[in-house]
Formats: C-alpha cells, structure tokens, sequence
C-alpha cells in the first residue's frame, strides 16, 4: 500500500513545504455577527459526522482559515460585501418578472417563507425522485410558473437569489440526508470526492482531507466546506456559488472541468454538503 505516501507525493506535486512553519492550526475564533437586529453566533467547529469518523474528529468552517481581515468582515453584516447580493436578490423576489406578471412573493410571500431549506438542499425532490440543487428549485418556478427561460446555472439572477435564500437559513444547522433516496447519489458524490483529476492527478481529498491546514502558496487550506455558500469573493469582488468553487477546484488540478449544474457536479455538491453536517449555514460568507 502506498496510500499514506501518496499525500507525501501530493504535497510534492503543489510545492508545499510540510514543515512546521507552513502548517498553522485553523485560527481560533468565534463568528459572532453583528445583524440588523441584534447578534448571531455561528457554530463553526463541530465534531465530525459519522461517516467521516475514520478520517477527522473535527469539522471546521472555512472562516477558521482566513485572515484577520476576512473574518472580520464577515462579523458585521454593515461591512459584509456579501449583503449587496442579498438585497438584489430581494428587489427579483418582489418584482413582476413572470410573463403573466407573477412574482415569487406572489406565490411565496416573504422569503421568510424560505427558512430551513439551504440547510437541506441538495435533496431528492419527494415528486420526480431528482438530486436538486437549489438552482433546480429556482428553475423549476422559474420557467413552470412564471413561464420564463431558465435561468442560467452561474448568472447573476441566480446567484442573487441564492443568495437570498440561503440568507434566509443564516445560523441554522447544515443538515442533508445521506440516507433513503439520497444514497445514490450521495455514494457518486463520494466516489468523485476521492478520485484524482487532472495532471496533477490530485482528489479532493488529498487537498482538504490529506493538506488542510498547510499553505498551497499564500492560501491557507480549509477542510472545503460549503456551509458559507454563495461567498462573497475579494478576489472577484463578487459572488461565488458553491457549483462554481466545485469547477474551480477541479481545473486547478489541470483536468477538464464539468459543467455546472451536471449529474456529477450535484452529486458532489450533495456530498461536500454533508461533510459539514452539524456547521450552521452562512449565508453569505466572505473568502479572498
Ligand atoms: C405561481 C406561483 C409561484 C411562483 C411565481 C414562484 N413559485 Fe416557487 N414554488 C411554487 C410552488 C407551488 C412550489 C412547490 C411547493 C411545494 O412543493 O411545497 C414552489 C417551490 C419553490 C421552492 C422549493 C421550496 C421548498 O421548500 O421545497 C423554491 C426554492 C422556490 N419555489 C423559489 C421560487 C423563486 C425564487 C421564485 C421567483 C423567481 C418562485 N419560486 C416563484 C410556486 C411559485
Ligand atoms: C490542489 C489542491 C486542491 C484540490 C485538489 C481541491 N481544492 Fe478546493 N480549494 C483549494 C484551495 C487552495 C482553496 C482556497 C482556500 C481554502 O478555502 O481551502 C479551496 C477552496 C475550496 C472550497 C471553498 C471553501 C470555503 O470555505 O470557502 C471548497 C468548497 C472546495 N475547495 C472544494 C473542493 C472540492 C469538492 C474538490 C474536489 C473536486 C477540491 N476542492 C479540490 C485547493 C484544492
């Protein structure tokens, strides 16, 4: 078995230095956010789920592996890019965009009416028997009852609505099913996770599973948790859905990337998702 050389290899291959002044423990801190109406504490370290017990004891938010900075933008909702896209997505969510003039509030009323799914979702619909992501949801009343074209899987009219809804989940605790109907795809999910890609022949793991915690250049590596999704990024100055973190991540190994919203990449999203089984949902986090 060469498996535990293989990390070694890994780390090689991306020109880390694994010595002690490369590797640094993720920061310790507690997000507290400053909000409109007062505070909320997110948890962001939990112990590990089951099906991840033979791997890690803990799971960590990437907010843990940030600067100063970074995190601190994310403490107050005043200061959090990320809010920007909330708002946005709130003037689509009342406006007559339907053909025949219908509104998500029409039919939904507040976006409070939206609590508790991005804690959820990925799911399988209980009707069609379909891995959705929230952009299937959205899809689906956009173009079925609004009788509009599909909205695309990376525009900015979805990822403002992402951004919405997933606000609307901000503190509550990730929770998707891995059981029952999700099986599946959720075992598809994982086989991905763990297979290398690219010409640098590298897994998800051997990064955020193997390497978390090591530098990979000026980045510190976070265990690649998708609980703070859609993120507000410096680096684009703009949002960041967690389908298209997933693509950034696969073409950083060199390998011909999948599309969003594909079977392969929603299976991943469902997987990812459950590795931070027990971290509250972030809403709009704030990465570099
Ligand atoms: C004509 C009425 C109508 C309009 C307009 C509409 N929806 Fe829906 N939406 C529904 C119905 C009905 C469901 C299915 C509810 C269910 O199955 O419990 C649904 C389901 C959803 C879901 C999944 C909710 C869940 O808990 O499973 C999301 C997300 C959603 N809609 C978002 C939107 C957004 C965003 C818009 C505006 C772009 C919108 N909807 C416009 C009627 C509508
Ligand atoms: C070559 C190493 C490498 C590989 C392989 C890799 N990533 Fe990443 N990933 C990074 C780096 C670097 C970042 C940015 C710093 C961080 O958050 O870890 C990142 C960030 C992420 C994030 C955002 C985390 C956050 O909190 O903002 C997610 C999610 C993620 N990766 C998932 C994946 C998945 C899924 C795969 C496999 C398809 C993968 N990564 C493969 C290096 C890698």
């Amino acid at each position: 078995m060469k498996l535990r050389t293989s990390a070694l290899a890994t780390a090689t291959a991306l020109g880390l230095a694994l010595t002690g002044m490369a590797w640094a423990e993720p920061v310790e801190d507690t997000l507290t956010i400053e909000t409109d109406d007062g505070q909320i504490t997110m948890v962001t370290t939990a112990p590990a789920p089951a099906h991840l017990s033979d791997v890690m004891d803990t799971i960590y938010s990437g907010w843990h592996f940030r600067d100063a900075e970074t995190r601190a933008m994310q403490m107050d909702d005043f200061d959090n890019p990320g809010m920007v896209f909330v708002d946005r997505g709130l003037d689509a969510w009342n406006a007559a965009l339907g053909k025949n003039g219908e509104s998500c509030a029409g039919c939904h009323q507040s976006p409070e009416s939206m609590a508790g799914l991005r804690a959820v979702v990925p799911r399988v619909d209980e009707k069609t028997g379909k891995l959705m992501l929230m952009e299937d949801y959205i899809n689906s009343c956009v173009t079925e009852r609004m009788g509009l074209e599909a909205w695309g899987m990376t525009s900015k009219s979805m990822k403002d609505m992402l951004a919405l809804i997933s606000f609307q989940s901000r503190g509550m605790t990730v929770n998707v099913a891995t059981d029952g109907a999700a099986a599946p795809y959720w075992e598809k999910g994982r086989e991905i996770y763990y297979t290398r890609y690219g010409q640098l022949e590298l897994a998800c793991a051997n990064c955020h599973e193997d390497n978390y915690g090591n530098y990979i250049r000026s980045d510190h590596l976070s265990q690649g948790q998708i609980n703070g999704f859609p993120v507000y990024r410096l680096k684009n100055a703009g949002i960041l859905s967690a389908q298209q973190r997933l693509i950034g991540c696969v073409r950083d190994t060199r390998a011909e990337t999948f599309k969003a919203g594909s079977d392969e990449l929603k299976a991943l999203e469902l997987y990812v998702a459950s590795r931070g089984n027990g971290l509250s949902v972030e809403g709009v986090s704030v990465r570099n």
